[in-house]
């Protein structure tokens, strides 16, 4: 007589256990996939990602980047000059009247695409601006009075030159009739207008030092395509680097800063960022007016058109703090002492030795008394006037944008010049705009849905199934296997006989094939034997 034990054993690798010891096997490994799903479906998700992103010919986000399928608007406010005699004659402070907006409709294309081996692209940036009368207040005609830039621009370089220079341009100025304010129209002051001083410069200026232009103008020469060769990275070699500008014109730096950080070019134009953005990243964006790359933090958790969540990021608060709030800063002044004030950005070396000073619209951020030292503009609202940029973060796409900064004239006063004798040492806000990105297409913004929520879903619905579904079938697993050894002890104990009593489960219900075959293979002698009264 075998023993128990082996016949148990016997049984546990009958054809039949087997089987169940296969259920077991496969439901174990239901739940490791399930476990590795949970593991790393968000790295697979990444990397299809960063797969997808890359900027390939052809490819969908290709597409979105060479031609974006927004019309950016770019809002401008004028500040009018209203008592321009009063101010220069009478020692008033200067009442400006801030007029705005008046709004062009833009449409950006990347043109001349040139795929380079090393995993860069180059290309020229082409924007048309169209003015839009519908959303402005006023027309493109309207007639504004503002400093005159290239004069003053003139006469405040002038400050350390030789008198007799100072003298002599005195009188070039006289014979060319130029007034320290100018009226032109809003067309004028941003796309241009002859400049007597300009025109002269050009004609007599020795080659090297001359100006490009003849016409004087804010956004002169921007609508249309660039002159300005740029290669970014396309992220097939390093996705941490998409988007990201490798060279400029041929440049990988700027060269006019101090050190080789301010010097920087490595940032993004604004549109799309290395994904998988957190909010300890720092962005970065290189923009040619602004002579530097411009850091922006995270700053809140916002919702876009169309139900797109995204990050706010905006520029650290002391991003243009003067040398003593700021000391890294120090970099961005290679003429100093005396550097720009806190809350301005000097980008004089940028501008044609221009005085102009850069700052957030109302003087956002910077000394309350520039300001003051004028009449008319309102206390700043960071709602209104600071700069901004939502990003979606897994994808590194730019959703909304509200890029604006003023343009102001640093003059200094030159009393050896006597049309601008009386003009005080003031920083004159000329203008603020505001370039903006609001709804991305549906399509765009659909995709971007997808692509975030779709993927969580998925690894809930995928890993919990596998769980549940491995974890099911191993418990069902188990107890047959408990109930089939227990069985077979019984019959062990209850040696020859043939008769049993019918499994509940088994018997009458059914519905289960596996079980029935179970019981048949359990038990052939149950099924072989005589009349069974009890079957039923
Ligand atoms: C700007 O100011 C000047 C001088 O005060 C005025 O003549 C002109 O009408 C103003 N422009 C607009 C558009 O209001
Ligand atoms: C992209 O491919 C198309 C055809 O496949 C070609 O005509 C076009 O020049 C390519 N563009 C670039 C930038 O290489
Ligand atoms: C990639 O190639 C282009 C053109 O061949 C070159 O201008 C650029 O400097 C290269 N970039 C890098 C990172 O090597
Ligand atoms: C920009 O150029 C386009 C086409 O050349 C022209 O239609 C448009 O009026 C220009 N915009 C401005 C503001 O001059
Ligand atoms: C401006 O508004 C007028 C009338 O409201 C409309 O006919 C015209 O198409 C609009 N123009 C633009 C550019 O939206
Ligand atoms: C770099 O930029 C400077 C001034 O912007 C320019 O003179 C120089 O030619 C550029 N270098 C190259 C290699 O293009
Ligand atoms: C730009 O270059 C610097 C060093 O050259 C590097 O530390 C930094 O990560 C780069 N930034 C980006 C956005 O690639
Ligand atoms: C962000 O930085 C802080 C402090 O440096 C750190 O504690 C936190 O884990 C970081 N968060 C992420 C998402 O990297
Ligand atoms: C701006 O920079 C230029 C060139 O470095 C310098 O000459 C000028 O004094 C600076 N202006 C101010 C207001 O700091």
């Amino acid at each position: 007589m075998r023993s128990g034990r082996s016949k148990l054993y016997a049984k546990l690798t009958s054809s039949f256990l087997r089987k169940w010891w296969f259920v077991i096997f496969v439901s174990l490994v239901f739940v490791l996939l399930g476990a590795i799903i949970f593991i790393f479906f968000s790295q697979w998700v990444n990397l299809y990602i960063n797969s997808e992103l890359v900027l390939r010919n052809e490819s969908m986000t290709f597409g979105w980047w060479r031609k974006p399928p927004v019309k950016p608007l770019m809002k401008v406010y004028v500040y009018n000059v209203t008592n321009a005699d009063g101010f220069l004659n009478n020692g008033e402070k200067p009442v400006l009247n801030e007029l705005g907006p008046y709004v062009y409709v833009q449409s950006w294309e990347k043109v001349n695409l040139a795929f380079n081996k090393n995993h860069t692209i180059s290309f020229n940036q082409h924007k048309e601006f169209v003015f839009d009368r519908n959303q402005s207040v006023g027309d493109e005609d309207d007639l504004v009075v503002v400093p005159n830039i290239p004069m003053l621009s003139a006469t405040s370089q002038s400050k350390h030159a030789a008198r007799f220079l100072r003298l002599a341009m005195a009188s070039i100025m006289d014979i060319l009739k130029v007034k320290p304010f100018v009226e032109v129209s809003v067309h004028q002051l941003l796309w241009g207008y002859e400049d007597p001083l300009l025109k002269l410069a050009k004609d007599v200026v020795p080659k090297e030092q001359k100006l490009p232009y003849e016409e004087f103008g804010l956004m002169y020469g921007k609508n249309g395509t660039s002159r300005d060769k740029v290669t970014v990275f396309t992220g097939g070699s390093n996705i941490e680097q998409y988007g990201v500008i490798d060279r400029f014109n041929g440049n990988k730096s700027l060269l006019h800063w101090k050190t080789e950080q301010c010097n920087r070019l490595n940032g993004s134009d604004g549109s799309i960022f290395p994904p998988h953005i957190t909010k300890n990243t720092t962005l970065f964006v290189y923009d040619k007016d602004l002579c530097r790359l411009l850091p922006l933090s995270y700053q809140k958790e916002v919702e876009t058109a169309n139900g797109v969540a995204g990050f706010r990021f905006t520029p650290p608060k002391d991003v243009f703090a003067d040398v003593s709030t700021k000391p890294e800063n120090e970099c961005f002044c290679p003429g100093g002492p005396p550097c720009a004030p806190n809350g301005f950005f000097n980008v004089s070396l940028c501008q044609y030795d221009s005085p102009i000073l850069l700052s957030f619209p109302h003087f956002y951020l910077a000394d309350e008394k520039y300001r003051l030292a004028v009449e008319g503009v309102s206390p700043p609202v960071a709602d209104k006037h600071e700069f901004f940029l939502d990003v979606q973060p897994q994808m590194g796409v730019s959703l909304r944008a509200r890029a604006r900064v003023q343009i102001n004239l640093a003059v200094s006063q030159v009393v050896d010049i006597k049309q601008v004798a009386t003009f005080p040492d003031i920083v004159f806000p000329i203008m603020w705009f505001e370039d903006g990105i609001d709804a991305l297409p549906a399509e765009v913004t659909d995709m971007l849905n997808f692509a975030t929520r779709v993927p969580p879903v998925a690894k809930a619905c995928l890993s919990y199934g596998l769980f549940v579904v491995g974890g099911l079938l191993l418990l069902l697993a188990v107890i047959c296997l408990v109930r089939n050894s227990g069985r077979q002890e019984t019959l062990h104990l209850e040696g020859t006989s043939h008769y049993v009593k019918p499994d509940k489960t088994a018997s009458g219900n059914g519905h289960s094939n596996g079980k029935s075959k179970t019981l048949e293979t359990l038990n052939p002698s149950f099924l072989n034997g005589p009349d069974n009264p009890n079957t039923n």
